[in-house]
């Protein structure tokens, strides 16, 4: 078990709304400390572009296998464990690159252009669901279900379970709260071993009843004589869902958050040129997945970033603050769909471990958002929303639990 390193020691942040929108103090970092050792955690922080990908990509130098981490997600029981032959996020190459050859073969481009139409069906359902001329709740009516809907489809899950299933994964994916621990452990280890025993029977039943989803990809796969057992298919299945529900509900509702609040000019700008949706998405990323970062573990002493580091030192890449230095972005803190170069925000990672499920990712944002632009001639904020009260602590950092916003046919 990891032991989890408090990140408010060191950013600090005052609020939960500071921590949603925490460019100030990414600034201030990026000009002040842009390479910061914090004593409380025994961390060191990295914020620069460079620095970043760096830490990111240099194996050699910075590990993903250690025993400290800034997330908790996951159970600790059988039922619960990734298995290790994917386990991707906490190996290093030679390894890796097996454990992800055998989990890329359910994320092929070819099978994210099949998927295509079946997550824009899920998109449609939700979007006609809301009434026009209404207020919505965008993160409980759209971005709270639709990454569920659709990784419940894509793995092989029958649509009429697919809310029983959210449960599970919203327990199994909630963080631990300070002094409730046990508590949520032992939640955890529940949904865990129920979603254990809804899904090992619908992987027995793939063997002879193939179809199109990820269950049917896991069971084909065979590389260099390696092949997954059942057992490992369900888990393997709850790896897929850790890693992108929450990031991809997150992203939506912060996107969301933006149209409404960054700048408000930018919805008719996209209903009038669909064609700048995927700038728009990308741009997003860039500057709206507020919170990206991840550890590594020094592996050997090394002054690659101009500090001694010593083996066994823990560096924090912080993605998000990379996505602002202005060595990289002109005026970074300024949301610009048409920035050329903002494909190259560090939000997906960057190197051997570069988010595998980012086209997909990309995806469902890019069907979401033009789903929306087609079905909604307007939107707009509701008055009397406040941000701090509608914030959570989640995987991502602070995610919104409510947004409503008033849609006009
Ligand atoms: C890895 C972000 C959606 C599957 C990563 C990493 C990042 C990331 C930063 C790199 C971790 C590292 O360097 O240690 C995101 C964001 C998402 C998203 C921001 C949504 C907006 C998804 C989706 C899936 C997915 C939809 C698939 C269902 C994975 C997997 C890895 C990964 C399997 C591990 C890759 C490896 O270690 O080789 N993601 N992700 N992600 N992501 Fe995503």
């Amino acid at each position: 078990n990891k032991e989890i390193i408090d990140m408010q020691e060191i950013t600090k942040f005052q609020s939960k709304s500071e921590e949603f929108c925490p460019m100030d103090w990414y600034k201030k970092m990026l000009v002040n400390e842009p390479i910061y050792y914090n004593k409380e955690t025994d961390t060191w922080n990295v914020f620069k572009y460079k620095d970043v990908k760096q830490v990111l990509s240099k194996h050699e130098f910075f590990s993903s296998v250690g025993n400290r981490s800034t997330v908790a997600v996951g159970a600790n029981n059988k039922e619960g464990q990734i298995p290790e032959k994917v386990n991707v996020a906490g190996s290093d190459p030679p390894k890796h690159q097996k454990s992800r050859s055998l989990l890329s073969a359910a994320f092929t481009p070819r099978s994210i252009k099949n998927w295509e139409p079946r997550i824009q069906e899920i998109a449609n359902k939700l979007v006609h669901d809301m009434e026009a001329n209404s207020t919505v709740d965008i993160v409980q009516q759209f971005s709270g279900l639709y990454p569920t809907m659709v990784m419940a489809d894509l793995i092989g899950v029958p649509s009429t379970d697919s809310l029983r299933y959210k449960r599970w994964v919203d327990v199994l994916f909630q963080p631990y709260t300070k002094g409730k621990e046990q508590e949520i452990d032992e939640k955890k280890q529940n949904a865990a071993r129920e979603y254990f025993e809804y899904l090992y029977p619908l992987v027995i039943q793939k063997h002879s009843n193939p179809s199109d989803d990820i269950i049917s990809d896991l069971i084909k796969v065979e590389l260099e004589g390696e092949r997954f057992t059942d057992d490992e298919i369900v888990r393997t299945t709850m790896l897929l869902l850790g890693a992108g529900i929450e990031t991809t509900g997150h992203m939506i509702s912060s996107m969301f958050y933006s149209l409404l609040y960054d700048d408000t000019t930018l919805y008719e700008q996209l209903r009038n040129d669909l064609e700048l949706v995927p700038n728009a998405v990308e741009e997003m990323l860039r500057y709206r997945f507020n919170i990206s970062k991840r550890e590594r573990f020094v592996k050997q002493d090394n002054n690659i970033l101009g500090v001694e580091l010593k083996k066994g030192d823990v560096v924090i890449a912080w993605m998000s603050a990379a996505n602002m230095d202005e060595e990289m972005f002109e005026n970074p803190f300024e949301l610009n769909i048409h920035r050329p170069n903002n494909k190259k925000h560090l939000t997906f990672g960057n190197g051997p471990h570069f988010c595998l499920g980012a086209p997909l990712a990309r995806l469902e944002l890019n069907i979401a958002l033009k789903t929306f632009l087609q079905n909604f001639s307007q939107i707009e904020p509701v008055q009397s929303f406040n941000l701090e009260e509608n914030l959570t602590e989640s995987a991502p950092g602070q995610s919104l639990v409510h947004l409503p916003l008033n849609v006009y046919q």
